[in-house]
Protein backbone atom coordinates (compact mmCIF):
# COMPACT_ATOMS: atom_id res chain seq x y z
CA UNK A 1 0.00 0.00 0.00
CA UNK A 2 2.66 2.43 1.05
CA UNK A 3 4.81 1.12 -2.62
CA UNK A 4 1.48 2.17 -4.16
CA UNK A 5 0.93 5.40 -2.31
CA UNK A 6 4.49 6.50 -3.08
CA UNK A 7 4.15 5.42 -7.02
CA UNK A 8 0.89 7.45 -7.31
CA UNK A 9 3.21 10.41 -5.60
CA UNK A 10 6.20 10.10 -8.21
CA UNK A 11 3.37 9.81 -10.99
CA UNK A 12 1.58 13.02 -10.24
CA UNK A 13 4.99 14.93 -9.57
CA UNK A 14 5.97 14.69 -13.06
CA UNK A 15 2.45 15.42 -15.15
CA UNK A 16 2.61 18.29 -16.57
CA UNK A 17 0.36 20.91 -14.99
CA UNK A 18 -3.19 20.55 -15.81
CA UNK A 19 -4.73 21.90 -19.19
CA UNK A 20 -0.61 22.70 -20.15
CA UNK A 21 -0.32 21.90 -23.67
CA UNK A 22 2.62 19.73 -24.49
CA UNK A 23 6.28 21.73 -24.85
CA UNK A 24 7.73 21.77 -28.63
CA UNK A 25 11.32 20.70 -29.84
CA UNK A 26 10.71 22.63 -33.30
CA UNK A 27 8.42 24.12 -34.93
CA UNK A 28 8.00 25.21 -38.57
CA UNK A 29 11.28 23.57 -39.27
CA UNK A 30 13.12 25.27 -36.29
CA UNK A 31 14.82 23.94 -33.32
CA UNK A 32 13.25 25.40 -30.21
CA UNK A 33 16.36 27.00 -28.21
CA UNK A 34 16.25 26.04 -24.30
CA UNK A 35 15.35 28.91 -22.06
CA UNK A 36 17.68 30.76 -20.69
CA UNK A 37 18.68 29.68 -17.07
CA UNK A 38 18.38 32.86 -14.90
CA UNK A 39 21.59 32.24 -13.24
CA UNK A 40 23.08 33.76 -16.68
CA UNK A 41 21.30 37.34 -15.74
CA UNK A 42 24.58 39.23 -15.36
CA UNK A 43 25.35 38.89 -18.81
CA UNK A 44 21.94 40.65 -19.56
CA UNK A 45 23.53 43.57 -17.93
CA UNK A 46 27.07 43.42 -19.77
CA UNK A 47 28.32 46.77 -19.81
CA UNK A 48 29.48 46.43 -23.64
CA UNK A 49 25.76 44.97 -24.48
CA UNK A 50 24.93 48.43 -26.05
CA UNK A 51 27.94 48.41 -28.10
CA UNK A 52 27.69 45.04 -29.30
CA UNK A 53 23.75 45.18 -29.83
CA UNK A 54 23.45 48.76 -30.34
CA UNK A 55 20.47 48.32 -28.04
CA UNK A 56 20.24 52.12 -27.63
CA UNK A 57 19.66 52.73 -31.47
CA UNK A 58 17.28 49.78 -31.04
CA UNK A 59 14.71 51.42 -28.30
CA UNK A 60 15.32 54.44 -30.61
CA UNK A 61 13.76 52.57 -33.35
CA UNK A 62 10.98 51.25 -31.63
CA UNK A 63 9.38 54.91 -31.37
CA UNK A 64 8.12 54.35 -28.34
CA UNK A 65 5.94 57.66 -27.04
CA UNK A 66 4.94 58.93 -23.64
CA UNK A 67 1.66 57.68 -22.68
CA UNK A 68 1.93 53.94 -24.33
CA UNK A 69 1.28 50.86 -23.22
CA UNK A 70 4.36 48.56 -23.76
CA UNK A 71 5.05 45.01 -22.64
CA UNK A 72 8.95 43.51 -22.50
CA UNK A 73 7.68 40.44 -23.40
CA UNK A 74 10.79 37.35 -21.53
CA UNK A 75 11.86 40.55 -20.12
CA UNK A 76 14.73 38.73 -17.82
CA UNK A 77 15.80 40.94 -15.45
CA UNK A 78 14.70 44.42 -17.12
CA UNK A 79 17.43 45.33 -19.25
CA UNK A 80 15.13 46.80 -21.58
CA UNK A 81 12.06 47.50 -19.04
CA UNK A 82 13.78 50.18 -17.20
CA UNK A 83 14.51 52.64 -20.44
CA UNK A 84 10.62 51.45 -21.73
CA UNK A 85 9.78 52.82 -18.34
CA UNK A 86 11.40 56.35 -19.01
CA UNK A 87 10.23 56.53 -22.71
CA UNK A 88 6.11 55.78 -21.40
CA UNK A 89 6.94 58.49 -18.64
CA UNK A 90 4.25 58.73 -16.05
CA UNK A 91 1.02 58.60 -18.33
CA UNK A 92 2.36 55.02 -19.75
CA UNK A 93 2.86 51.33 -18.67
CA UNK A 94 5.27 48.93 -19.12
CA UNK A 95 4.03 45.25 -18.37
CA UNK A 96 7.09 43.04 -17.72
CA UNK A 97 6.91 39.33 -18.56
CA UNK A 98 8.81 36.23 -17.66
CA UNK A 99 8.26 32.94 -16.99
CA UNK A 100 11.43 32.39 -14.06
CA UNK A 101 10.35 33.92 -10.58
CA UNK A 102 13.66 34.69 -10.12
CA UNK A 103 13.89 37.00 -13.51
CA UNK A 104 10.57 38.82 -12.05
CA UNK A 105 12.64 39.12 -8.77
CA UNK A 106 15.56 40.27 -10.15
CA UNK A 107 13.31 42.91 -12.06
CA UNK A 108 11.49 44.27 -9.20
CA UNK A 109 15.01 44.77 -7.07
CA UNK A 110 16.08 46.93 -9.86
CA UNK A 111 12.73 48.62 -9.94
CA UNK A 112 12.73 49.47 -6.46
CA UNK A 113 16.35 50.58 -6.64
CA UNK A 114 15.50 53.32 -9.02
CA UNK A 115 11.92 54.55 -7.78
CA UNK A 116 10.38 53.25 -10.62
CA UNK A 117 6.59 52.79 -10.43
CA UNK A 118 5.10 52.45 -14.13
CA UNK A 119 6.06 48.87 -14.78
CA UNK A 120 3.53 45.61 -13.54
CA UNK A 121 5.56 42.54 -13.28
CA UNK A 122 3.83 39.90 -14.55
CA UNK A 123 5.04 36.26 -13.76
CA UNK A 124 3.37 34.47 -16.60
CA UNK A 125 3.24 30.78 -18.07
CA UNK A 126 5.12 28.69 -21.00
CA UNK A 127 2.00 28.48 -23.09
CA UNK A 128 0.36 32.26 -21.39
CA UNK A 129 1.53 35.63 -21.49
CA UNK A 130 -1.08 36.66 -18.75
CA UNK A 131 -1.40 39.51 -20.27
CA UNK A 132 -4.87 41.98 -20.07
CA UNK A 133 -7.09 42.05 -23.52
CA UNK A 134 -6.83 44.59 -26.07
CA UNK A 135 -4.60 47.02 -23.54
CA UNK A 136 -1.01 46.75 -25.37
CA UNK A 137 0.49 49.56 -27.97
CA UNK A 138 3.77 47.65 -28.86
CA UNK A 139 4.65 43.58 -27.52
CA UNK A 140 8.56 43.66 -27.68
CA UNK A 141 10.40 40.65 -27.56
CA UNK A 142 14.37 40.73 -27.57
CA UNK A 143 15.99 37.44 -27.78
CA UNK A 144 13.23 35.81 -26.70
CA UNK A 145 10.57 34.39 -29.70
CA UNK A 146 12.98 32.00 -30.29
CA UNK A 147 12.85 30.27 -27.02
CA UNK A 148 9.38 29.86 -27.13
CA UNK A 149 8.06 25.75 -26.29
CA UNK A 150 4.78 27.14 -27.17
CA UNK A 151 4.90 29.52 -29.94
CA UNK A 152 1.30 29.23 -31.08
CA UNK A 153 -0.51 29.51 -27.72
CA UNK A 154 2.11 32.84 -27.00
CA UNK A 155 1.37 34.24 -30.69
CA UNK A 156 -2.44 34.16 -29.95
CA UNK A 157 -1.98 35.44 -26.32
CA UNK A 158 0.19 38.35 -27.40
CA UNK A 159 -2.18 38.95 -30.50
CA UNK A 160 -5.71 39.18 -27.99
CA UNK A 161 -3.25 41.43 -25.76
CA UNK A 162 -2.35 43.99 -28.22
CA UNK A 163 -4.73 46.68 -29.27
CA UNK A 164 -6.22 46.61 -33.10
CA UNK A 165 -3.49 48.62 -34.66
CA UNK A 166 -0.77 47.37 -31.35
CA UNK A 167 2.77 45.95 -32.81
CA UNK A 168 4.35 43.10 -32.00
CA UNK A 169 8.15 43.45 -32.58
CA UNK A 170 10.75 40.90 -32.24
CA UNK A 171 14.52 41.43 -32.25
CA UNK A 172 16.51 38.01 -33.50
CA UNK A 173 20.02 37.44 -33.98
CA UNK A 174 20.41 36.90 -37.40
CA UNK A 175 20.77 33.30 -38.65
CA UNK A 176 21.96 34.81 -42.41
CA UNK A 177 24.86 36.45 -40.87
CA UNK A 178 28.04 33.20 -39.66
CA UNK A 179 29.47 36.24 -37.83
CA UNK A 180 26.90 37.14 -35.21
CA UNK A 181 28.78 34.80 -32.38
CA UNK A 182 25.74 33.12 -30.91
CA UNK A 183 24.27 29.87 -31.65
CA UNK A 184 22.41 28.94 -34.40
CA UNK A 185 19.69 27.41 -32.19
CA UNK A 186 19.17 31.17 -30.82
CA UNK A 187 19.62 32.78 -34.61
CA UNK A 188 16.71 32.75 -37.10
CA UNK A 189 16.32 34.48 -40.57
CA UNK A 190 14.15 36.68 -41.95
CA UNK A 191 12.50 33.75 -43.70
CA UNK A 192 11.93 31.81 -40.45
CA UNK A 193 10.23 34.60 -38.72
CA UNK A 194 8.15 35.69 -41.36
CA UNK A 195 6.66 32.39 -42.01
CA UNK A 196 5.82 31.58 -38.64
CA UNK A 197 4.21 35.11 -37.62
CA UNK A 198 1.76 34.61 -40.72
CA UNK A 199 0.74 31.50 -40.04
CA UNK A 200 0.12 33.20 -36.79
CA UNK A 201 -2.34 36.15 -38.17
CA UNK A 202 0.53 38.66 -38.41
CA UNK A 203 1.78 40.66 -41.16
CA UNK A 204 5.43 42.50 -42.15
CA UNK A 205 4.84 46.56 -41.70
CA UNK A 206 8.30 47.70 -40.84
CA UNK A 207 11.76 46.75 -40.48
CA UNK A 208 14.73 48.01 -39.70
CA UNK A 209 18.43 46.50 -40.82
CA UNK A 210 21.00 48.97 -39.12
CA UNK A 211 21.77 46.72 -36.29
CA UNK A 212 24.93 44.76 -35.66
CA UNK A 213 23.93 41.65 -34.83
CA UNK A 214 19.92 41.32 -34.81
CA UNK A 215 16.84 41.43 -37.38
CA UNK A 216 14.60 44.24 -35.65
CA UNK A 217 11.06 43.60 -37.53
CA UNK A 218 7.54 44.65 -36.42
CA UNK A 219 4.29 43.43 -36.89
CA UNK A 220 0.73 44.20 -36.73
CA UNK A 221 -1.96 41.83 -36.96
CA UNK A 222 -3.18 40.77 -40.61
CA UNK A 223 -6.90 42.04 -40.35
CA UNK A 224 -5.65 45.31 -39.30
CA UNK A 225 -6.67 47.98 -41.59
C1 LIG B 1 17.76 35.64 -23.57
S1 LIG B 1 16.70 36.21 -22.29
C2 LIG B 1 16.36 37.87 -22.85
C3 LIG B 1 15.95 38.81 -21.73
C4 LIG B 1 15.65 40.25 -22.15
N1 LIG B 1 14.65 40.31 -23.20
C5 LIG B 1 16.88 40.99 -22.57
O1 LIG B 1 17.04 41.25 -23.78
O2 LIG B 1 17.70 41.33 -21.70
C6 LIG B 1 15.16 35.37 -22.67
C7 LIG B 1 14.10 35.53 -21.59
O3 LIG B 1 12.85 35.02 -22.10
C8 LIG B 1 12.17 34.36 -21.06
N2 LIG B 1 11.16 33.44 -21.63
C9 LIG B 1 11.35 32.27 -22.29
N3 LIG B 1 10.18 31.72 -22.65
C10 LIG B 1 9.21 32.57 -22.21
C11 LIG B 1 7.79 32.56 -22.29
N4 LIG B 1 7.09 31.58 -22.88
N5 LIG B 1 7.11 33.61 -21.75
C12 LIG B 1 7.79 34.63 -21.13
N6 LIG B 1 9.14 34.67 -21.02
C13 LIG B 1 9.84 33.66 -21.57
C14 LIG B 1 13.27 33.67 -20.27
O4 LIG B 1 12.87 33.33 -18.98
C15 LIG B 1 14.38 34.73 -20.31
O5 LIG B 1 14.31 35.60 -19.21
Amino acid sequence: MRLLLCLFLVAAFHLPAQDAPPALTEYMGRQIAMTMHWKGAEWLMRRVRDREEATTLMRKELRVKPGMVVCDMGCGNGYHTLPLAEMVGATGKVYAVDVQPEMIQMLKANMESKGVTNIVPINSLYHDPKLPPNTCDMILMVDVYHEFSHPVQMLAGMRAALKPDGLLVLAEYRAEDESVPIKPEHKMSKAQINKEMNANGFKLVREFDGLPWQHLMFFGKADAK
